[in-house]
């Protein structure tokens, strides 16, 4: 196994760093304080192709393989991971599954805008009865003449109040489950649809998470993605792609966090030498950078099975639970080392745990994680 990255990885992973260090570092701890979302930012990661990464040219993105993307997520999440998920939602949930299930039309109208980053797109499944348990969606499509009635309420949107496409998913026929589940495309303008509260978070706070209503809202047929019934395996199957983005963006909390912890270890003074010379905190340090290149592994690992067409289920999922408990503890031992300035909001160790948490939550807590991955290695 070739453990190399080619050039043209290193390199985006070196115009990743250099924006996230220059665009994204200066306004990072301001927009935790506000909750603001990162507009400008966003648009600059469109112009620069981070938001359509693996994206055929074809449909006006940059055509990177998923390594690249989770090269340029770790990155940008090592200085705002707010950002880090903006990015991962947009490239993994929304753009993949249109690039993958969508008809010409649909690419052309929505896929090339959300590639290049001129719209911006969020990714709806859960809902307030329907969150690990996924399969009871609650929100009804119902065919009527050239147009689909939309009814229902998803929550736990990321990009919610600022996308311009939903990649949804609604219930087309209840009597077949899970297998009458349908994905749409859906308009935030389109009349009917009531964005709800926006969330006030613990962590990635400058990233936008809300409830989306859905009162009769008529989506033309053509939004349909794929053909009825198979919402839930799209679903899945962007889902596990999305695992990847999410465990790159907790490897780069965790990145962060041990590069913090050296650097301060390295300065911080007690018992007449630098801290880095106390063999307390040298296992600490050892402990995080092992975790740290474990998961990053893991993730590579789940990377190429996607990018050679194997089966990456488990592998994905894996490398989720592994970067998001690495990212978490990592964080945790960062404020310990620290001491009582990692508590305090001088040093940013205190947000990378509070960002680190929802990485063991969203797109498929890491209960759920073991879940997928039992079910895969049980597998007759
Ligand atoms: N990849 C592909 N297919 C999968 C799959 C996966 N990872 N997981 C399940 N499936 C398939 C199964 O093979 C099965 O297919 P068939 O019917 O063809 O056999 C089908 O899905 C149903 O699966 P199960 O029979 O195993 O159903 P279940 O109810 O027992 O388990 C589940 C399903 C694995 C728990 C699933 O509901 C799940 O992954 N839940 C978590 C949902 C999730 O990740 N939500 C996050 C939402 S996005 C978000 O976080 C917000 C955001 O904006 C970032």
């Amino acid at each position: 196994m070739n453990f190399d990255l080619t050039e043209e990885q290193k390199a985006i992973r070196d115009a990743a760093r250099d924006f996230a260090e220059t665009e994204i570092a200066p306004s990072a701890v301001e927009r935790d304080l506000s909750a603001e979302f990162p507009t400008e930012i966003v648009q600059k990661l469109g112009e620069l192709g981070f938001m359509g990464m693996m994206v055929s040219p074809e449909w006006d993105g940059a055509g990177m393989d998923t390594l690249s993307y989770v090269l340029a997520i770790e990155e940008v999440s090592k200085v705002d991971a707010s950002v880090g998920v903006i990015m991962s939602v947009n490239n993994s949930l929304v753009c993949y599954g249109i690039e993958k299930w969508g008809s010409d039309f649909l690419k052309e109208k929505y896929l090339k805008p959300l590639a290049s980053g001129k719209l911006l797109g969020a990714f709806c499944l859960s809902e307030p009865e329907a969150g690990s348990d996924a399969t009871q969606q609650k929100t009804e499509a119902v065919l009527e003449g050239d147009h689909y009635v939309l009814n229902g309420m998803k929550n736990w949107i990321t990009n919610g109040t600022k996308a311009n496409v939903y990649l949804l998913q609604a219930m087309t026929d209840k009597s077949k489950g899970h297998k009458g589940i349908s994905t749409f495309l859906v308009e935030q303008d389109m009349e009917g649809i009531e964005i709800g509260k926006k969330e006030d978070k613990l962590g990635i706070r400058s990233s936008d998470t809300c409830t989306l209503g859905l009162n009769n809202v008529k989506v033309p047929k053509e939004n349909l993605l794929g053909e009825e019934g198979v919402g839930f395996k799209i679903a899945m199957n962007t889902l596990n792609g999305g695992r990847i983005g999410v465990a790159a963006q907790a490897l780069g909390i965790a990145q962060a966090s041990l590069e913090a912890s050296i650097k301060y270890s390295k300065q911080r003074k007690a018992f007449d030498s630098t801290i880095s010379n106390l063999q307390a905190i040298q296992f600490k340090l050892s402990e995080m950078a092992t975790i740290v290149e474990a998961a990053r592994l893991l993730i590579y690992r789940a990377a190429a099975c996607k990018d050679e067409g194997k089966n990456y289920i488990k592998e994905a999922s894996m490398a989720k639970l592994l970067a998001s408990q690495a990212a978490v503890y990592c964080a945790l031992e960062a404020i310990q080392i620290h001491g009582g300035y990692g508590y305090v909001r001088e040093y940013l160790v205190e947000r990378y745990l509070r960002d680190s948490k929802i990485t063991q939550i969203y797109e498929g807590t890491s209960e759920i994680q073991k879940l997928v991955i039992a079910r895969e290695l049980l597998k007759a």
